[in-house]
C-alpha cells in the first residue's frame, strides 16, 4: 500500500511493464563504468576519507569513522589486567561467532585442537545470518573455477590477491559438498541437482541458494554442528584487546563480559579473528543491511597489535536496500530479485541500466538516477528507484515469488506491499567491507605471527568490489582453512610471557604523530541515541 504521491509514477511503471520486460539495456563499457564510479560511487568522495597518521597503514586513506576507531585509545589500561592467571587457556581462540568463526571452530576441533569461540552477542548473531541470495561455486558442467576466477577478478577491478581468489574459487565446489553433507537444505530439482542462478557480474549460473534465506540456513547448520560437537562458546563476551607474547606473537585476548562488565584473560597458542564487517559504522551516513554487531572491531584489534590492512578504503554499497517503508530503511533486498527477472526502473517508468551489472556499478547508477538525472522517487529519507518485482511472476509464472523469494514477500507484506503485484522502492545500503586484514593464503595475518583471520574482517580476497555469493563462500573456504591452519600451528607453538606492551607503543605512536583524541575502541555496539555508547 503506497501513499497517494507515488500513484503517478506507479502508473508509468505498470503501463510500461510488458515493454520493459522485453527490453534489457547493454552492459556498460569499461570506460562508461569508470566515469560513472568516479562521479557517483561513495568510495570516490575524497572529502569522506582521512589519512591514517600512524600505525601499520600510516599514510593511507580510510573513511573518517574508521580512522577515528583505528587511532583511538584502548578500552583497557594494561596495568589493570592480570596476565599471570588466565581464566581460559586454549590452543585456538576464535573471536567471532558467525559463519567464518563457526567453520573455523569445526575444523580446528576436527584437527584435535582445544578450541573456544567468544562472541560479543550470541553465536549466529552475525552478517552470515543476514545473507540472502546464495553462495557461488563452479560445480556445473558448463563452468569451472577458472571462469569463476575471471568473473570475480574482473568484478573486483583486478585488485584481488591472486593466491586468495584462486583458493576461494578452487575450494568452492568442495565447500558446497561440505555444507550439503552437514545438512544445509539447498534448493534442488526433483532429481537432486542443485538449482543455480546468476548474480551480478557472473557469466555462469553458479549461485546455490536456500530460497532467499541462504545465510540463515547455513548459519543454522554451522551453529548446530558447533554445539553438537560440544565446542565451548562464550556468548555476550567481547574481545577488547589482543594479547601478544614476548616474541610479538598473538597469544590471547582480554575479554569483557558484556552484561557484568567483568574482564577476563584468555591465553591461546593461536588466535583467529572472525569478527565480521562494519555496516554499523554507517559510513557517510548510509543505512545498512548489516547485523547489529558489525562495528569493525577486528580491524581495530588487529591494527593496534600491528597487523596491516588492505583496501580499507573500499566499501560495498548494495544497490538494493529497501528505501520504503521507513521501518525497513536499508534492509537487504536480495540481488536474487534481479536474478529472477526484476528490473530497476526510474520514476518515469523507464529501465535505466542492465539489471545485473556488478554491485558498485549498479549502486552508482542508482545514485546518478536519483541525483543528476532527477529520476528518483522521493521517500521519507531521500530517494529511491523502482525494482519491478511483478516482472518475476510474469517471466517465471505465478507462484515464483512465493517459491523462490518468500522472505522478501514477507518483509514487504508486513507493510501492506504485495511484491507479486506492486514494485518496491530501493536505494544503495552499506553492505560489505571489501577491505580488511591482510593475510597470506594460510589465513595468517601478514605481520603478526599466530594471528589468523577469516571472513569479512579479511581484505584482498575480492579486490575492490565483491560479487554476490562470494562472501558466503569466503566465510566457509577461509573459515575452514583458518581453523585447520591455526590448529596445526598451535601444535608447534610454545607461548612466551604474555604482554600488553603494544598498547603503550601504540599510545606513543599516536602522541608522536600529534593526534589528540578522546575516542576509545573497538566500538563493540553502535549507538543510536546521539550519545556515546556507554559500553
Ligand atoms: O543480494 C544478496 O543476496 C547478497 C548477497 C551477498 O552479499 O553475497
Amino acid at each position: 500500500m503506497y501513499p497517494n504521491q507515488y500513484e503517478a509514477s506507479l502508473k508509468l511503471v505498470e503501463a510500461a511493464r510488458e515493454q520493459n520486460i522485453a527490453y534489457t539495456p547493454n552492459r556498460m563499457t569499461a570506460e562508461e563504468k569508470e566515469t560513472l564510479l568516479a562521479t557517483y560511487h561513495p568510495d570516490y568522495r575524497k572529502e569522506e576519507f582521512s589519512t591514517l597518521a600512524f600505525g601499520p597503514n600510516q599514510g593511507e586513506q580510510v573513511p573518517h569513522e574508521l580512522c577515528e576507531m583505528l587511532q583511538a585509545h584502548s578500552r583497557i589500561k594494561a596495568e589493570d589486567v592480570d596476565l599471570t592467571n588466565p581464566a581460559y587457556d586454549v590452543d585456538v581462540l576464535i573471536i567471532g561467532g558467525g559463519g567464518a568463526g563457526s567453520s573455523a571452530a569445526i575444523e580446528a576441533h576436527e584437527a584435535g585442537a582445544n578450541v573456544m569461540i567468544v562472541t560479543k552477542l550470541r553465536i549466529g548473531d552475525a552478517n552470515t545470518m543476514m545473507a540472502e541470495g546464495g553462495i557461488q561455486a563452479a560445480d556445473k558442467p558448463n563452468d569451472s573455477p577458472a571462469i569463476h576466477y575471471l568473473d570475480a577478478f574482473g568484478g573486483g577491478h583486478f585488485a584481488a590477491k591472486p593466491e586468495l581468489l584462486s583458493k576461494l574459487v578452487t575450494e568452492a565446489p568442495e565447500a558446497i559438498q561440505w555444507l550439503d553433507a552437514l545438512g544445509v537444505e539447498f534448493d534442488k530439482s526433483p532429481d537432486g541437482t542443485m538449482i543455480t542462478t546468476h548474480g551480478g557480474g557472473t557469466s555462469r549460473k553458479r549461485m546455490h541458494a536456500a530460497k532467499d534465506y541462504s545465510g540463515a540456513e547455513i548459519m543454522r547448520t554451522l551453529r548446530d554442528e558447533v554445539l553438537n560437537r560440544g565446542i565451548p562458546v562464550i556468548d555476550f563476551t567481547a574481545a577488547l584487546e589482543l594479547i601478544l607474547d614476548e616474541n610479538g606473537h598473538a597469544a590471547g585476548a582480554v575479554l569483557k563480559n558484556m552484561e557484568t562488565g567483568e574482564l577476563y584473560v584468555a591465553k591461546a597458542k593461536t588466535v583467529i579473528l572472525a569478527t565480521g564487517g562494519a555496516g554499523r559504522m554507517h559510513y557517510q551516513g548510509f543505512p545498512t543491511s548489516n547485523h547489529y554487531g558489525a562495528t569493525a572491531d577486528g580491524l581495530v584489534l588487529g591494527y593496534r597489535a600491528g597487523a596491516k590492512l588492505l583496501y580499507a578504503d573500499t566499501l560495498q554499497y548494495h544497490p538494493t536496500g529497501a528505501a520504503f517503508p521507513e521501518q525497513i530503511f536499508g534492509a537487504l533486498v536480495t540481488e536474487k530479485v534481479r536474478s529472477l527477472g526484476a528490473k530497476l526502473i526510474g520514476a518515469d517508468g523507464t529501465v535505466f541500466m542492465h539489471p545485473l551489472e556488478t554491485r558498485d556499478v549498479a549502486a552508482a547508477s542508482i545514485i546518478r538516477e536519483c541525483s543528476d538525472r532527477h529520476n528518483g522517487v522521493a521517500t521519507p529519507s531521500g530517494f529511491g528507484v523502482w525494482l519491478d518485482t511483478p516482472m518475476i511472476e510474469k517471466i517465471g509464472g505465478e507462484g515464483t515469488i512465493e517459491a523462490r523469494i518468500p522472505a522478501m514477500m514477507r518483509m514487504f507484506g508486513k507493510y501492506g506491499i504485495d511484491i507479486r503485484r506492486e514494485p518496491i522502492l530501493v536505494y544503495p545500503t552499506l553492505h560489505y567491507q571489501n577491505g580488511g586484514l591482510d593475510i597470506t593464503d594460510d589465513c595468517m595475518t601478514t605481520n603478526v605471527e599466530n594471528l589468523f583471520a577469516a571472513g569479512e574482517v579479511v581484505g584482498g580476497i575480492h579486490g575492490r568490489n565483491r560479487l554476490m555469493g562470494n562472501s558466503l563462500l569466503d566465510i566457509i573456504v577461509f573459515g575452514r582453512s583458518a581453523g585447520k591452519n591455526a590448529a596445526a600451528r598451535a601444535k608447534e607453538t610454545k607461548v612466551g610471557t604474555l604482554t600488553l606492551e603494544h598498547i603503550a607503543k601504540f599510545d606513543a605512536a599516536r602522541k608522536a604523530a600529534g593526534i589528540e583524541t578522546d575516542a576509545v575502541s573497538p566500538k563493540l555496539l553502535p549507538s543510536y541515541t546521539g550519545q556515546k555508547s556507554g559500553i
